[in-house]
């Protein structure tokens, strides 16, 4: 992931923290460490997540389009040890047996994405719909429905047809807008009946700065200083004509709701006394989450974000600000689209000011003007950019009810990995970061933040786009080396049914013993891993070695019987 890249060491600085920072901040009264114990409004609702890409596999099979990622970890050198999501979980043949996991752990929801190219082989509605497509998603909404998981769908987790990228560029072309709709319409004529929770895109900030300014995603582009702020213009305008359509044509029969999920780090000012750094730090957030949540809650992108990027274009010598403009009907046409607010949260950092001069470098990162820090003592399990960092989760939550005007958010994502070689199934690491950062979330409820639902994220380890397999954030450890990717529990299911089943966190002498059962069970799991590459091997040899035993048999009997007929005649 891209905060890699500019986590400097020098950046990394041993940072005290001063316990009467929080007091400027009466949402923080608790202490930072502080554990409530207490339980969640009635009706909350528990899940956990996935995306088409990275978990379903079957990349050409039934008839589905190529994506921009299935061509992208096609190439060399792009994907940790190239690998790719052709099969990865093979979620496309193992729904049924996923879904009765998910029943056991009393999910009351489940969020997934529909692969547009699955659908829309050659991403236009007009040419063809693919049926076979459709049925699986059918398939899967239904089987949820009947065991009482309600699905929450996004339709764009970052896999664009192949062709559109192709013919048109993308999203840097404005055209996607309508070839978006077309493909979200034909969603909700499909599935609209039985879904009620869409989700238009998946983290768009990725979308835009990974895809088109640091080219570490598909497409892979690298148009610094420009390409991301142009992707996510489109991306926010062709949301805003979905949530449109739905809106006119759709909700009416079907009664759903449109959001979208953003995702966000929370950024802490360094020196929460100094100003420069409370700036820098708002910026960190603005240039984040803003970016998106601004025009659609407020109607225009942050004024900071447009003070910074105008200046520096200007510093440049260029007419106009790098980043593109909403006409005044665009901006009442965007403002007010989203009936509640994904949120995806894994970390956060430590912000403080930094000047970048205009000219070099120039970049989406410049023209933040700041610098980003860790706290070595903030646990790092897996991957390298995600620090452990409950309270931060609480603060961004509560920024969320200020900035947009308390708006319904659904926790879209928030999850921790482990590293690659990783089989250890007692993940207490998972345990104890899913305790803390839900406490958290209990905390703002407290506070008065309107999160009506968490998706851990996510529920099988799964294709963590350019690093491969090598990070696992699943709450179900996947042996990918298996071909039939049989799935094991993580202590963090035993943990997390747990918080299902009480809606939070009823006394500290439940909790712990909670944490004590998970990590009694996941021995056994443990074991059962540790027999399987036995299994692989003895499956290999009841589908190859002995077959070609058996054919050489056969053969070797045929050659002698010759013999020995030739021989009598
Ligand atoms: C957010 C993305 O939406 C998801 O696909 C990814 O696996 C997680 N971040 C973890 O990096």
């Amino acid at each position: 992931m891209l905060q890699r890249s500019i986590l400097r060491p020098y950046y990394v600085l041993a940072l005290v923290l001063c316990a009467s920072a929080n007091d400027d901040f009466d949402w923080t009264k608790n202490e930072k460490t502080s554990f409530y114990y207490g339980t969640f409004p009635t009706g909350f609702s528990w899940g956990a997540g996935s995306s088409a890409y990275q978990t379903e596999g079957a990349w050409n099979t039934d008839g589905k389009g190529m994506s921009i990622w299935d061509a992208f970890a096609h190439k060399k050198g792009k994907i940790f040890s190239n690998e790719s999501g052709d099969s990865s979980c093979e979620g496309y043949y193992k729904f049924k047996d996923d879904i009765t996991l998910m029943k056991d752990m009393k999910f009351n929801h489940y969020r997934f994405s529909i692969s547009w190219p699955r659908i829309l082989p050659s991403g236009l509605k007009s040419e063809h719909i693919n049926e076979k497509g459709i049925k699986y998603y059918d398939d899967l909404i239904n089987m949820l429905l009947e065991n009482k998981i309600t699905p929450i769908v996004t339709l764009y987790h970052w896999d664009l047809p192949q062709v559109l990228q192709e013919k048109y560029g993308g999203w840097q072309n404005a055209s996607m807008v309508n070839y978006f709709n077309d493909f979200a319409s034909l969603c909700f004529e499909r599935f609209g009946n039985r879904v009620k929770y869409w989700i238009t895109f998946n983290n768009p900030w990725s979308i835009a700065v990974e895809g088109f300014e640091t080219g570490e995603h598909a497409p892979g582009l690298k148009l610094k200083g420009t390409g991301a702020y142009k992707a996510a213009h489109n991306i926010i305008k062709a949301h805003a004509k979905v949530w449109h359509t739905y809106d006119m044509k759709w909700r009416g029969k079907q009664k759903g709701l449109i959001g979208i999920s953003l995702t966000a780090d929370w950024g802490e000012p360094v020196d929460i006394t100094n100003q420069r750094d409370i700036e820098a730090a708002e910026r960190y957030i603005q240039f984040y989450m803003g970016w998106f949540a601004t025009p659609l809650f407020n109607g225009d992108y942050p004024q900071v974000m447009k003070d910074y990027i105008g200046r520096k274009s200007g510093q440049q010598g260029l007419g106009a600000s790098r980043l593109p403009v909403f006409s005044p009907q665009e901006k009442s046409y965007v403002k007010g689209t989203c009936d509640f607010l994904g949120l995806g949260h894994f970390t956060t950092r430590y912000v403080t000011t930094k000047n970048y001069p205009a000219g070099v470098g120039d970049s989406y990162f410049a023209d933040r003007d700041l610098a980003e820090l860790v706290d070595p003592q903030w646990p790092d399990p897996g991957s390298e950019w995600l620090y452990s960092v409950p309270w931060g989760f609480r603060r961004l939550l509560n920024f969320v009810k200020t900035q947009y005007g308390n708006p319904m958010i659904y926790v879209t994502e928030n999850g921790v990995s482990e590293k690659t070689l990783c089989t250890d199934l007692c993940d207490d690491w998972r345990v104890k970061y899913f305790k803390d950062y839900i406490n958290e979330m209990l905390k703002a409820i407290k506070d008065g933040v309107n999160v009506k639902g968490y998706t851990a994220w996510s529920f099988l380890d799964n294709f963590e786009w350019d690093e491969g397999f090598s990070e696992r954030f699943g709450l179900y450890y996947v042996d990918f080396r298996n071909k039939n990717k049989p799935r094991y529990p993580k202590a963090s299911v035993q943990f997390y049914k747990r918080i299902i089943s009480s809606n939070g966190f009823p006394n500290q002498r439940e909790v712990e013993s909670w944490k004590r059962k998970a990590v009694e069970t996941c021995s056994s799991s443990n074991q059962l891993l540790a027999a399987d590459p036995l299994i692989g091997h003895m499956e290999m040899v009841t589908e190859i070695v002995v077959p070609t035993v058996c054919t050489l048999c056969i053969l070797l009997s045929a050659v002698f019987l010759m013999f020995l007929l030739r021989g009598r005649l």
